[in-house]
């Protein structure tokens, strides 16, 4: 039985296999009954579009089903009962968890409980390792991972996406550029491992300072919530908005992805430049998560 609760329970041999796996599922190389007759249990603690729609999605094209709660207030949770005790209970009724949960830590003390393979869908500011999977696959669509010069832009403390993929990236001699609110920047002890890991991390005030030198942009949400006030926000939220002007100096090949959704730190005139990667990305979560789907469950 294995779970999937950190992107770094994986070696570099296995992502590579997992994405080379997801690459001829998109071929549409792939055993429509492969899951016939498996059950993913779906418990969402937290809203979500694409990584909840994309996991069902997988399980139905490989011939399996879905199960969920619906939310919080609609299953036993709301009653007092613990997430333990609901994952003791889920894994009777399914072969698979998937799970996203507001709370750092959820997803791995779920599977400290569970019965049945764990996937982490996201859990509070910790990990979203099938997005970074996606995220990996989008970039090799478009350029060898490999020694890339990489941009992550946005809440970087909080944020689950940039936290997995920049441990991903260190597999891969990749070179980070971080670009980020005050207050809102990688982890101390983030940071710390990948330096250890022999990255190079490199700060910036502004993305014009970096825009010319790197192959990847990773834009990400800045929640307004962390702000003190809406003035406060939309004094830094310019500075982290990416624009046709701003890429204007970008190099050619350069792309431009989003875990999604966005608010307004991507200008909607972006989408259709040629560097705009975020909707592929999106779509590429089925094919992913269908390998990671099997991998699980066969
Ligand atoms: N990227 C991502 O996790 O999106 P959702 O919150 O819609 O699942």
């Amino acid at each position: 039985m294995r779970h999937i609760i950190s992107i770094g329970d994986f070696d570099r041999k296995e992502i590579d296999h997992l994405l080379d796996h997801a690459g001829q599922i998109d071929k549409r190389k792939y055993d429509e009954n492969a899951l016939r007759g498996k059950i993913l249990a779906v418990l969402f603690f937290e809203p979500s579009t694409r990584t909840r729609m994309s996991f069902e999605s997988a399980m139905a094209r490989l011939g399996g089903t879905s199960v969920s709660v619906g939310s919080v207030e609609a299953c036993s949770i709301a009653k007092g009962e613990t997430l333990a005790d609901t994952v003791r209970v889920v894994s009777g009724y399914a072969d698979a968890i998937v799970i996203r949960h507001p709370k750092e830590g959820a997803a791995r003390l779920a599977a400290e409980f569970a019965t049945v393979p764990v996937i982490n869908a996201g859990d509070g500011a910790g990990q979203h390792p099938s997005q970074t999977l996606l995220d990996l696959y989008t970039i090799r669509e478009s350029m060898p991972i490999d020694g890339i010069d990489i941009a992550l832009v946005g809440d970087l403390r909080y944020g689950r996406t940039a936290h997995s993929l920049a441990f991903a990236l260190s597999l891969y001699n990749a070179r980070l550029h971080t670009i980020s609110p005050k207050g809102l920047e990688l982890p101390v002890n983030l940071a710390a491992g990948l330096k250890e890991r022999g990255m190079e991390i490199i700060e910036h005030d502004d993305i014009s300072e970096v825009i010319d030198a790197v192959d990847v942009l990773y834009v990400t949400r800045i929640q307004r919530e962390r702000f003190p006030d809406s003035a406060s926000y939309f004094n830094v939220s310019s500075n982290y908005r990416i624009t046709p002007e701003l890429l204007t100096r970008a190099k050619k090949h350069l792309i431009v992805l989003h875990p999604l959704p966005r608010l307004d730190e991507i200008d909607p005139r972006v989408d259709k430049s040629s560097h705009a990667r975020y909707f592929e990305q999106s779509g590429n979560g089925v094919p992913v998560r269908m390998a990671m789907l099997m991998q699980v469950l066969q």
